[in-house]
């Protein structure tokens, strides 16, 4: 399935990179996607529309601002449609883009090394044969989640933010041993690492966070200390107003 992208900025290289094929790609700013094209093969044609014409999908990677824009260029020829422009819902592309199969897409930049997340706002069938192309394309580039449309905004709040929340979390355990005596450069090669393998941990559990918790806290231990000072400190209300700052919604 040719992809072509309308836009050929970060994003749109990061998941060009992830599939690592040759490339259909445009994009106003000279030079920006004859640079993917010379990277990963492919074509950088004069136009959106021309683009939007030899591509199986059509990939919208252009701000949320240009949707109008873009669909008054292309909508004619474009079909069937992706979009990670964030913010527009399905009912705004089905708007933009009528009567095809249109599919709302959210990634995350780890798609660039296939560890991503890509956040599917789920719809009722359109083209079965296209949906399920559009699942595995998109599955190349690691977790593909379905979720409901008026989630998708949420589910991009826990997904997009969690890389500096856990490099502060990070950041936050190293200073306590250094606080302790430990070397900042051990201390963090440590922590780096126990945050790496309690990830494949709870992977393995099923990312069932209560029972690798219960694991490692004994009745009356040190974790179980180490837990309450968090609790005290109000550690679950401090990410449930991260994520109402992120959706910007009064607490
Ligand atoms: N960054 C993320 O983590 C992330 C995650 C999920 C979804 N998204 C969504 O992905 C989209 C792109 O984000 P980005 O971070 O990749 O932005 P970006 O780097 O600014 O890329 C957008 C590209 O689209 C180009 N463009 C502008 N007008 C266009 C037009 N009429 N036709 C074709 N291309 C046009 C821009 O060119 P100019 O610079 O010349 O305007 C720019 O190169 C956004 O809608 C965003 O909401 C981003």
């Amino acid at each position: 399935m040719q992809v072509g992208f309308i836009g050929a900025g970060n994003m749109a290289r990061g998941i060009a990179r992830g599939w690592g094929r040759p490339v259909l790609a445009t994009d106003p700013f000279p030079g920006r996607a004859e640079a993917l094209v010379e990277e990963l093969g492919g074509e950088a044609p004069a136009s959106n529309f021309a683009v939007a014409e030899r591509a199986d999908l059509v990939l919208l990677c252009h701000k949320p601002a240009q949707l109008a824009e873009v669909a008054a260029e292309i909508a004619s020829t474009a079909m069937p449609v992706a979009s990670i422009l964030g913010g527009v819902s399905l009912a705004d592309l089905k708007a933009a883009y009528p009567d095809r199969p249109v599919y709302r897409l959210l990634p995350s930049t780890p798609v660039e090394v296939r560890q991503g997340v890509v956040i599917l706002a789920a719809d009722e069938p359109q083209d079965p044969r296209i949906d399920d192309a559009v699942r595995a394309l998109f599955g190349e580039l690691g977790l593909l989640v379905e979720v409901d449309d008026r989630l998708v905004d949420v589910a991009m709040g826990l997904m997009s933010n969690a890389p500096a929340y856990v490099a502060l979390l990070a950041e936050a355990q190293v200073d306590a041993g250094v606080r302790h005596g430990l070397p900042p450069d051990k201390a963090a090669e440590m922590v780096v690492q126990t945050f790496a393998g309690t990830a494949a941990l709870l992977r393995a559990r099923g990312n069932d966070t209560l029972a690798v918790r219960r694991e490692v806290t004994s009745p009356g231990g040190s974790t179980a200390r180490g837990l309450a000072a968090l609790e005290r400190a109000g550690v679950r209300a401090a990410f449930q107003d991260a994520l109402d700052a992120v959706l910007g919604v009064r607490s």
